[in-house]
């Protein structure tokens, strides 16, 4: 049955101050047409900033509150990962279809679980991967997946980081992050996925813990110092992705992809094309990326609502970087590479 997008009534579970997410989840919803009504926030001051932002909507202090006393058709949660999963099977339980920040959780079962319920309920559930439309991936798919100008993609390396304590918040928390690699890792993985589209075989994971968790808040919860996941792809293909708070050596973060025939390096600004050549200004090509588009995310959600398009981001794509997190993880603990059971 269709339904119109100003029809589709949609919420946010989690209203937070770090980066103003929620204010920025109902303003995109509307820009896609459908209407805010219900703003679900733990903490009273922020639920007074959402009743400032929004004059007309409803806010809530519990879920259970919500689910039984609105009419909102479509909630995203925005709160920290660890209460990613149990939100959302609250939500499809009560039949309400869930946009889900990144990362979608943070184990493989609670993915598991959510997509079984979703199913079961006919009901859309995805996660909310706005980077997909950033400028920097929407220029490398463009160049090595349509363009082929590297060739065929053999390796990825990304690294990210540098040399600081973990902050107070709940991202450094392991328990409630996942680990350094839940946070700015998910868009990586989301990003080299779309560039080497091969099965995925096996996982290794490598962490270090304890230079800075004594001098933290969260003490032997602190997140790694420093984390590695290295997949395993089919046709002799691999990726590796480092985070670090200990890696005084900065240069070179971002994306490095190397192909068959040369490699492409990429962050969020800029792009480099280096080709085998006879000098450097031959084999060179520098370029700036072009600008994001997150509003297609919003709009695909409302389109596959309204009128049964073909949603973009699916569970099943989403769950992806939690299953390679997922195996890094107990790969890291138990010494291993462990098999993917998720291709
Ligand atoms: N896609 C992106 O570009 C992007 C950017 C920033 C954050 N995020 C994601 O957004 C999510 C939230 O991050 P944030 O930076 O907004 O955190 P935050 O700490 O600013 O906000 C989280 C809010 O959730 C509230 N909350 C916690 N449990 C709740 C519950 N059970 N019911 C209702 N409210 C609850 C907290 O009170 C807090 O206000 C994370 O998954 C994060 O990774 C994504």
């Amino acid at each position: 049955m269709s339904i119109r997008k100003k029809d589709i009534k949609v919420g946010v579970v989690g209203y937070g101050g770090a980066f103003n997410m929620g204010r920025g989840h109902l303003m995109e919803m509307q820009a896609a047409g459908m209407t805010p009504v219900a703003v679900c926030e733990v903490d009273p001051d922020r639920r007074a900033v959402a009743a400032e932002d929004f004059p007309e909507i409803e806010t809530y202090a519990s879920l259970a509150t919500m689910l039984k006393k609105s009419a909102v058709n479509l909630i995203t949660i925005i709160t920290p990962h660890n209460t990613h999963a149990r939100l959302a099977l609250a939500c499809l339980k009560a039949g309400r279809h869930v946009v889900c920040e990144k990362p979608f959780a943070i184990r493989t079962t609670e993915c598991q679980q959510m997509m079984r319920e979703a199913r079961k309920r006919g009901l859309c559930l995805t996660t909310y991967h706005n980077r997909h439309w950033d400028g920097c991936i929407l220029e490398a798919v463009e160049q090595i997946v349509k363009k082929r100008v590297i060739g065929d993609v053999i390796r990825i390396h990304c690294r990210s980081g540098g040399f600081s304590m973990p902050g107070s918040w709940w991202r450094s928390s392991k328990k409630i992050s996942g680990g350094i690699l839940y946070d700015w890792g998910v868009h990586y993985l989301e990003y080299c996925l779309q560039l080497i589209d091969e099965e995925m075989l096996e996982v290794t994971g490598y962490a270090h813990n304890g230079i800075w968790a004594p001098r933290t808040r969260w003490k032997e919860d602190t997140i790694e110092d420093d984390a590695q996941v290295v997949v395993r792809f089919k046709n002799q293909k691999w990726m590796n992705l480092t985070f670090s708070n200990i890696d005084t050596n900065l240069q070179p973060q971002g994306i490095e992809v190397t192909g068959s025939k040369g490699t492409y390096w990429f962050d969020l600004g800029s792009y480099e094309i280096k080709l085998p050549g006879r000098n450097d200004s031959e084999r060179l090509t520098r370029g700036k990326n072009p600008a994001g588009a997150w509003d297609r995310y919003y709009k695909n959600v409302a389109d596959h609502l309204s009128r049964g398009t073909k949603l973009i981001i699916t569970p099943e794509w989403a769950s992806r970087p939690i299953h390679i997190l997922d195996l890094a993880d107990q790969s890291a603990r138990k010494g291993y590479a462990i098999r993917t059971t998720i291709r």
